[in-house]
């Protein structure tokens, strides 16, 4: 898309539901890239075992399942996959299921993994070493250079767009959508938080150590109370750095 076309309107006649599940087009390239985490109000997204299902009640749950249908492909880190074993697919709404990306550099997931059925949905299985197992069946091999272990985002986005996937919800967990951040590759981040303490548990973000609150960036938030609880919609368009589509690290 180029960058004077117009970003398209937020409907005016769509309830809040809706209307935080529209993903407006990209600012600084054709792709949107939505980060989504259910976290609790100090910060959790899981328990110490892994255990979140579920961190949020039916309303959020209802939003994720909407702003699944209006993306393309919702990608999840292997963490997430080993540990829920979710089907992303739309269930509580009507709509499209999107394309299931799993980024699995090791190639850890097992074949009977419920994301790899077959529904009719593209499934697509990122990893940086060949898989061990036998691909189950119609899904689509990516193999990605990793350095130290890393995936760079921007790569995983080249990989996706050449595949035509251009709206992505990066869905969790903590340690991708970090990833994610600390590459400047999201354009917004949908935070839902439930009225929660957990004290304990896994924290919804690792990026990097500040010393002062001069270091910390103050987000460009809108607040949107859905019953006891409430979804950030935060706008990260200022750290979100352009990608270069003609530059692959794909192995194809
Ligand atoms: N409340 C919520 O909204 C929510 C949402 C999703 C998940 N969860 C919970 O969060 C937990 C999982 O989160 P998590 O942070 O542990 O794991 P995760 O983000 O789901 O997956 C992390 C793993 O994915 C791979 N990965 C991610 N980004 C990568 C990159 N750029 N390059 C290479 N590899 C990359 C790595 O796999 P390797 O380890 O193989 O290197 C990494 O260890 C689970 O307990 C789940 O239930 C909660």
């Amino acid at each position: 898309m180029p960058l004077d076309t117009p970003v398209p309107q937020l409907p005016t006649t769509l309830g809040t539901l809706d209307a935080l599940a529209f993903v407006p087009a990209g600012t600084k390239d054709d792709m949107t890239i939505v980060g989504q985490l259910g976290q609790t109000l100090d910060g959790r997204i899981a328990t110490i075992t892994g255990h979140s299902r579920y961190v949020n009640g039916p309303a959020s749950l209802m939003h994720l399942h909407q702003l699944r249908a209006c993306v393309d492909a919702v990608l999840v880190g292997v963490g997430t996959a080993l540990a829920d074993d979710p089907q992303l697919n739309v269930r509580l709404t009507k709509g499209r299921n999107p394309a299931r990306i799993i980024l699995d550099p090791n190639a850890r997931l097992a074949p009977t993994a419920k994301v790899w059925h077959e529904d009719g949905a593209r499934r697509v299985w990122l990893v940086s070493n060949t898989p061990a197992s036998p691909i189950p069946p119609g899904v689509e091999l990516v193999v990605l250079n990793a350095s130290t272990g890393n995936i760079d985002p921007r790569d995983i986005l080249r990989a996706l767009h050449a595949r035509g996937l251009k709206r992505v919800l990066i869905e969790g967990g903590a340690e991708t959508v970090s990833r994610f951040i600390r590459a400047g590759c999201l354009d917004r981040l949908h935070l839902l938080v439930a009225p929660i303490i957990m004290g304990s548990g896994r924290p919804a973000f690792n990026l990097p150590a500040i010393q002062t609150m001069n270091e910390a960036t103050r987000l460009n938030t809108k607040a949107y109370v859905l019953e006891d609880e409430v979804i950030y919609n935060i706008d990260l368009s200022s750290q979100r750095l352009p990608i270069d589509f003609s530059n692959t690290s794909e192995n194809r």
